[in-house]
């Protein structure tokens, strides 16, 4: 069994963005990213946290909006209005979730796809399916660079996707498509479940149950990656994936934490430097 070192993927990732901004700036480019965090939900924190020192880090400029839970979607959308509007502002993120009164499909739709970082605007999502280009999702993408950066072959396999997410399972079944893999979609509504995963020569599982997938939804030999984040009734850190019960079975195998989690923030610093080469 290899380990996916997602942690040492995704500094390599950072370290060469870190570079392209470098030449970008002594041709005269640069940009910011606007981070809005509605509420303090503290796992939101955190994130926003992080992606900043991301920015930071390879060399862009962040500025962030902290608004209360309180605040209304009419004052929401000015602020991305604004934003939009702004040339100096290259992407728009938008912390997921927000508060219930406000509607999230409305709010992703009011970024300007080019500013979408994120990849979640229908535009960016409708150039996915169609291959055009556009931003992808940060952490499918994510996925994709852990499998390429392992040399694990993608095309002709079959790859089992298991969750249906907009921003994760979706994506990632469309970009294991444009990979040339053959790709099935698995849900909580899937008939023989067992049966399809162990059929799969690339497992993704972004299911959201904390480690329900054991070595009897694997295949000797399988590559199995991980998209789940939990933690366990002793606090611990886990995934969605038995990682003990599977992890003699697999060629290879992402861990929680240090597997696909730390790639979505070197994704986004991905498609931040991309909308500054865009412009
Ligand atoms: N909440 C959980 N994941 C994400 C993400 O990738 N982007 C945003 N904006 N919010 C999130």
């Amino acid at each position: 069994m290899e380990l996916i070192d997602g942690k040492l993927i995704s500094q390599t990732i950072k370290d060469e963005l870190k570079e392209r901004v470098a030449e970008l700036k002594k041709r005269g480019h640069s940009g910011s990213l606007a981070v809005i965090q509605v509420g303090n939900d503290p796992a939101s924190s955190i994130y926003v946290k992080n992606k900043k020192k991301a920015c930071e880090y390879i060399g862009i400029g962040s500025v962030s909006y902290e608004l209360s839970e309180n605040t209304s979607e009419a004052e929401l959308l000015n602020i991305i209005d604004e934003l939009n509007n702004k040339p100096e502002v290259i992407g728009i993120l938008v912390q997921l979730p927000v508060p219930k009164h406000i509607n999230e499909d409305k709010i992703i739709r009011a970024i300007s796809p080019a500013k979408d970082v994120d990849g979640f605007h229908v535009e960016n999502v409708g150039a996915l399916c169609v291959g055009e280009r556009g931003f992808v999702s940060c952490t499918p993408a994510g996925v994709i660079q852990l499998l390429k950066r392992s040399n694990v072959e993608i095309a002709g396999k079959h790859c089992v996707v298991i969750g249906r997410s907009n921003i994760v399972g979706k994506p990632m079944a469309l970009l294991m498509l444009r990979e040339n893999a053959t790709v099935t979609v698995c849900h909580s509504k899937t008939q023989n479940l067992k049966e399809i995963c162990k059929s799969a020569d690339i497992l993704i599982a972004a299911v959201g149950k904390p480690r329900m997938i054991n070595s009897e939804y694997v295949k000797e030999g399988a590559v199995v990656i991980d998209v789940g984040i939990h933690r366990d009734e002793n606090n611990k850190m886990c995934g969605d994936v038995d990682f003990d019960d599977v992890k003699d079975h697999v060629s290879k195998i992402t861990p929680v934490p240090g597997g696909v989690g730390p790639m979505t923030i070197a994704m986004l610093m991905n498609n931040c430097v991309e909308a500054i080469e865009n412009r």
